[in-house]
């Protein structure tokens, strides 16, 4: 660490709670062949290592959002090709941080009558909430620091890093980026 950023979760540790996060999905959703549905761009990792956790059947689909204006408003920019009326579906979101991204997309995707609506998310950042939405299972419970990696970005970038990084001073991202990424894939000096 050197004051810029510190990594909170390794690429190992990430890997261990998501196979338990699979086999607890996996024994819930035993014959009832789900589709999970990974919300992209951030959920690509995560969804990708998940479904090598899951050894019940099911299916794969994703979806993208774009936000407008303010109050995490958003709206569906590519949908999902699989129909989710009668399905099981399990949402696959990389972060719950205010909860309204996720309370929108509950919204819409239950008008379209799914037999059931669940979400996995790989981390729930607790202190920050202020919709009361339904999370059924999580990674990792998380402070209200910025982080970056494992499908996560800042502006854009960053979402190759194996492991998840807090960002202490987001004002020096800008100067630290050359640097930073050789540190998170463990060949820099920190
Ligand atoms: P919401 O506030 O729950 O609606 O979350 C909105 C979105 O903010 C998430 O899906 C992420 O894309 C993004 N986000 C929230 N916290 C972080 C973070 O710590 N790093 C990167 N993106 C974040």
């Amino acid at each position: 660490m050197n004051g810029h950023y510190l990594e909170v979760v390794e690429a190992e540790a990430l890997h261990r709670r998501i196979c338990e996060l699979g086999a607890t999905i996996s024994a819930d959703y035993s014959g009832l062949n789900p589709v999970l549905v990974g919300v992209l761009k951030g959920s690509v990792p995560f969804i990708a290592d998940l479904i090598r956790c899951i050894d019940t059947p099911h299916e794969v689909d994703f979806l993208l959002l774009t936000r407008f204006g303010s109050k995490g408003r958003v709206a569906v920019a590519m949908d999902t090709a699989i129909s989710l009326e009668g399905r099981h579906v399990l949402l696959v979101e990389d972060i719950v941080d205010t909860g309204l991204t996720l309370s929108t997309l509950r919204r819409n995707l239950s008008v379209r009558q799914p037999e059931s609506l669940r979400t996995v998310a790989l981390l729930d950042k607790v202190p920050r909430r202020i919709v009361d939405v339904p999370l059924e299972y999580r990674g990792f419970e998380i402070g209200d620091e910025f982080l970056v990696g494992y499908g996560l970005d800042w502006e854009g970038r960053y979402r190759n890093l194996p492991g998840l990084w807090a960002v202490m001073q987001m004002d020096r991202l800008q100067d630290i980026h050359e640097t930073f990424p050789a540190v998170a894939f463990g060949s820099g000096t920190t």
